[in-house]
């Protein structure tokens, strides 16, 4: 383990095997539907990748980035930079997130991709930090891990875009944040 990381949240053990659940649920829910799954730069990036591995259905992938304004709770708070490129009128999307904290990001984007005709909306996320909530928020259907309020990084979750490349999820020392 890395001197920076205090504890190990998620192995890449631990990662994999949610990976083939999660997958096999989408498998079950999304037969015949092919659904698109779009994954929310850049943290959704590793889950995304081992996630798909694991589903065995039609199914397609796209990507949005978006940037949000913290201490901004209203609508309009997330800027869409990256929009998707398919045209999702009548399809069935899966949000791939690495984590929901307060929520806004992911609301703001069912929001957003609601008022384009899209038939269905799900979340996929691997960590659920419902402790965080600042908005109401759709509860995402496949869920890697509930965790603490705690500072993660690691598998896609960066600090100032850093550590996204670790192989599992760890909690960052304070003194890597507070120096
Ligand atoms: C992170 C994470 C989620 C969002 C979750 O993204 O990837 O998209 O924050 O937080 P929220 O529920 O409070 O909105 P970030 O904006 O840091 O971009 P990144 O994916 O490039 O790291």
């Amino acid at each position: 383990m890395e001197n920076f990381i205090e504890e190990v949240v998620l192995s890449n053990e631990e990662i994999v095997r949610i990976c083939e659940k999660i997958g096999k649920q989408i498998t079950e829910d999304y037969q015949n539907k092919n659904p698109l799954l779009v994954g929310l730069l850049k943290g959704s990036v590793p889950f995304m990748a081992e996630l798909m591995k694991h589903i065995k259905c039609d199914m397609e992938i796209d990507f949005m980035e978006v940037s949000s304004y913290a201490g901004v709770n209203s609508t309009g708070a997330v800027t869409i930079l990256k929009d998707v490129k398919a045209d999702i009128r009548g399809r069935d999307i899966i949000l791939v997130e690495d984590i929901v904290d307060t929520g806004l990001t992911i609301q703001e984007v069912i929001n957003f991709l609601g008022s384009r005709g899209a038939r269905s909306i799900e979340i996929a996320t691997l960590l659920d930090k419902p402790a965080g909530r600042t908005v109401k928020c759709q509860i995402p259907k496949y869920i890697g891990l509930e965790i603490e309020p705690k500072f993660v990084v690691g598998f896609g979750l960066d600090y100032n875009q850093k550590y996204r490349n670790l192989p599992y999820v760890g909690v960052l020392k304070r003194w890597v944040y507070e120096k």
